[in-house]
């Protein structure tokens, strides 16, 4: 195990309507003046939006809507402008991880000069960072309780994680908020809470015990809910144990120790930045390609230990990590979901090379990954990714 130094500061209120009688006492610390950042609209449609207002009726509101899933950097631009000509004391952030993103980078852009996109480009450049409070809608990404924000640049075809000072002041988790979360965005959601746990758990620190533990009952958890909760939208049961994955996926928990760069989200970032595709869907398309491609003599034990405590499968080492890679492709099929390029609309090869080029060196995947990966090996996974053969 790596050392590690480990803080995670934000306040978690988990559970259903407490909202409607905390959030105002929540705010109150922070200041009168509140930006409320949300997305296209589909708090609008379920009456969180009403909740919301209701809530901070004390307090002078001011709206940043809009945000787009795969969060633009002109809504980023946008929020940095009123906080500034606003002196907003705090941002209230209501939605999924787009919307959650944008208001980190809103919430260090306050107190900078200069292009947001700068911030995005250089985590560096932060100084100083604004009270955020986020109402959690779907579950996925983990921001709710981590640093990081993911930030496209339409213009230069750059989607690049940046970080922020500390997490989320103060994270409201209300599983039924998520009962209105479609088929599309439920299945892509716990695909992406998959992969968070994948690349974690595939590392090559040696008895890691503990994380590794952790990882395994979030995997089980997942793969047990994800199929409830998209023919049972409304089973709190399994909204909840899907947030509380999300969340406790990334937040910093299950991979501490560990040595290793993460390897398919950079591959991914490159099919969303050029095609505005769904995050989680994308991870779904190309994670089983990249287990096949990462199993070997040396990673055998590791893809077994998989099999075994996360699929449950038993035979010896060879079989039960084929299986393992099989049962995960089954289960993200399962979700009905596309699992190919072309079932995204992805159907030329032409931006491959630009794209594998970009991952390589956002990724340092040749020198960081769990295994190596040259720019030819990406190219290979696109590839491999545009029919299912072998599957
Ligand atoms: O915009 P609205 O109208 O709110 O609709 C959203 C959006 O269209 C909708 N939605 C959200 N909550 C809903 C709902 N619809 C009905 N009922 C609800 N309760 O779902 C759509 C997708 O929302 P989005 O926020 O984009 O989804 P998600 O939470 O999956 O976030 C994805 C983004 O997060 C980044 C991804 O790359 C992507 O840009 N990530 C952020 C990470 C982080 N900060 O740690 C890590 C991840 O690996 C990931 O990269
Ligand atoms: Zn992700």
């Amino acid at each position: 195990m790596n050392n590690f130094t480990f803080k995670n500061t934000t306040d978690i209120h988990f559970g259903e309507n407490r909202l409607d009688t905390e959030l105002a006492g929540v705010v109150a610390p922070f200041g009168k003046k509140v930006l409320l950042a949300y997305g296209g609209g589909s708090i609008k449609k379920n009456g969180l939006y009403d909740r919301v207002k209701r809530a901070l009726k004390d307090y002078e509101v001011f709206e940043l809507s809009g945000i787009a899933p795969n969060p633009k950097i002109d809504s980023v631009r946008e929020g940095q402008q009123l906080v500034q000509k606003n002196d907003i004391d705090v941002i209230v952030a209501v939605g999924g991880g787009s919307v959650i993103d944008a208001a980190k980078v809103v919430s260090v852009a306050k107190n900078y000069d200069g292009d947001a996109w700068d911030l995005v480009l250089d985590s560096q450049k932060a100084t100083a960072q604004m009270p955020l409070i986020d109402i959690l809608t779907l579950s996925a990404t983990g921001t709710e309780m981590n640093k990081n924000a993911v930030i496209s640049n339409p213009e230069t075809k750059q989607k690049l994680g940046t970080r922020t000072l500390r997490q989320p002041d103060v994270s409201f988790l209300d599983p039924s908020l998520t009962f209105s979360v479609s088929k599309w965005q439920t299945a892509a959601g716990a695909i992406d809470i998959f992969s968070h746990l994948s690349e974690q758990y595939f590392d090559q620190s040696e008895d890691s015990d503990i994380s590794r533990g952790m990882i395994e009952g979030i995997y089980r958890a997942v793969i047990k809910w994800a199929p409830v909760a998209l023919v049972e939208p409304e089973n709190y049961e399994a909204r909840a144990n899907l947030m509380w994955a999300s969340t406790m996926a990334l937040n910093g928990t299950v991979g501490l120790g560990n040595v290793n760069g993460w390897t398919v989200h950079p591959i991914e970032h490159e099919l969303s930045a050029y095609y505005d595709i769904t995050h989680g869907v994308g991870l779904g398309i190309l994670t089983p390609r990249w287990m096949k491609k990462a199993l070997s003599a040396e990673t055998l034990p590791r893809f077994a230990a998989f099999g075994r405590h996360v699929w449950g499968l038993l035979g010896d080492d060879e079989s039960v990590a084929g299986e393992a890679i099989q049962a995960t492709f089954d289960w993200i099929k399962s979700l009905e979901v596309p699992t190919t390029l072309p079932g995204v609309g992805i159907t030329d090869t032409t931006n491959f090379k630009a794209m594998a080029d970009s991952a390589v060196a956002v990724g340092s995947l040749t020198t960081h990954g769990y295994v190596s990966l040259n720019s030819e090996d990406v190219v290979t996974l696109f590839e491999a990714s545009m029919d299912n053969d072998g599957f």
